[in-house]
């Protein structure tokens, strides 16, 4: 199976939260994504949910016993912490983060947090206040000196009726950390990728816009993908979508406002993607107030240029375009490639069905500066933008004189 989870052996650690029924939530989907899922229950734990639950959405072994020898899980555990890619203890509480920071092993989630090698998730989940609390504090800092990766508390209302930090986080954004983590030494480690996505808005009066059709889910699929390869990543977006995890979003409406925010981000960037349908033309200037009906039966907008995005990038980024056509596809997209100077364009043909807007999946080819075509099956948008940051990495490493930054921090 593709994408960033399909044959990875995950272990699920689960302690004693009322947050561990979302867990359930999060090991169907990572069951579903194609993860081999071992979860790992304390007693706690046991107390909110039951093996079965775990059993039936993984299809695989639950362990909850350490000492129970006439349990083949009990051997297990040892296995586990050997050949899992990914340990994630989700929900953490304060407790089970203090046993792992101090090294405390006395049930089956916290010996195989000892005993393990692979990469650490913690995502934890406490009561209002507990989060606060310098014990606490300093035993999450402990962990994120060692390499683990803190995927929250979110805030919000928690099971006592208190507000505040200690959430859990949402399943999607768990599985943005999950992939984020096991993805961290990949290919893109040390680069800084700006991508852009959806359409951009332009102002003809404080209520009415001129726009593009763009969902925005290639940008997100392409900003996803290189966050899971390794890199830092930067969204400029116009799009309407939640903010992945793991990345510098920056929000914006209009062309100028994007404009300023990709070519801020490209200071020091690597490559810059550019999936936004950006807004050839906007109104020549935006009303200040309400255009009414009563003010004339017809109604005309004078239209100017914005400024071209792509060709004020900085000339020593990678940088790719994307060329949406009805027509003449490849000789369009060529051209596009030599007046924008690109290295490398995403030819998409609008009229091929279950691609382009919208859709999960899509149809391009990647014509680079050379000429050369790659024509790429339809396929879901994750493995478009995963040939794409194949190109995008091998661009960058031919380049000489840049090489990735050694060990930034996410
Ligand atoms: N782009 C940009 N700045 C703009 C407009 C577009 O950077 N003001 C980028 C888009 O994000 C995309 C590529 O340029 O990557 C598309 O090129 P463009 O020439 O704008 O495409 P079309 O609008 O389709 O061009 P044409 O109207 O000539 O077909």
């Amino acid at each position: 199976m593709s994408g960033p989870f399909g044959g990875r052996r995950i272990a699920l650690g689960i302690s004693g939260s009322i947050a561990a029924y979302k867990a359930a939530d999060f090991a169907s989907k990572l069951t579903q994504a194609g993860a081999l899922v071992d979860v790992l229950l304390t007693k706690g734990a046991l107390e909110f949910v039951t093996p079965l639950t775990f059993r039936s959405l993984t299809h695989r072994p639950v362990i909850t016993d350490l000492f129970d020898i006439n349990s083949p899980d009990a051997v297990e555990h040892v296995a586990i912490a050997r050949d899992i890619a990914a340990l994630i203890v989700a929900p953490a509480t304060a407790q089970m983060i203090t046993k792992v920071a101090l090294g405390i092993a006395d049930d089956p989630l916290s010996v195989t947090a000892l005993a393990t090698n692979a990469p650490l998730m913690v995502a934890p989940a406490m009561d209002a206040g507990m989060w606060d609390n310098a014990a606490v504090r300093a035993h999450i800092e402990t962990l994120r000196e060692r390499g683990a990766l803190i995927a929250g508390p979110g805030r919000g209302r928690m099971a006592s009726g208190l507000h505040g930090w200690g959430r859990l986080l949402e399943t999607a954004e768990l599985l943005g950390y999950a992939a984020m983590l096991l993805g961290r030494h990949g290919d893109l480690a040390g680069r800084t990728i700006v991508v852009s996505a959806g359409g951009t808005s332009e102002a003809i009066d404080p209520v009415r816009v001129i726009t593009n059709r763009s969902s925005g889910k290639m940008g997100y699929a392409i900003a996803e993908a290189a966050r899971n390869r390794g890199a830092r990543v930067v969204l400029v977006t116009s799009a309407g979508l939640p903010d992945p995890v793991g990345m510098l979003v920056v929000r914006v409406e209009s062309a100028a406002q994007m404009r300023d925010a990709v070519l801020d981000a490209c200071d020091g960037a690597d490559a810059l993607i550019m999936a936004a349908a950006v807004a050839d033309y906007r109104p020549a200037a935006a009303r200040a107030d309400k255009v009414k009906k009563e003010e004339a039966q017809e109604l005309r907008i004078d239209l100017v240029r914005t400024p071209d995005i792509l060709s004020e990038a900085p000339r020593d980024v990678v940088r790719v375009g994307f060329a949406a056509e009805s027509r003449d596809l490849l000789a369009n997209a060529r051209a596009k490639v030599a007046k924008k100077q690109l290295d490398l364009i995403v030819a998409n043909d609008i009229t091929v069905p279950n691609a382009g807007f919208g859709a999960e999946t899509n149809k391009v080819t990647l014509i680079d500066r050379d000429g050369n075509l790659d024509d790429l099956p339809l396929l879901p948008k994750y493995d478009v933008a995963m040939r794409l940051l194949d190109r995008v990495a091998a661009l960058l490493s031919a380049r000489v004189g840049k090489r990735p930054h050694a060990g930034h921090a996410h």
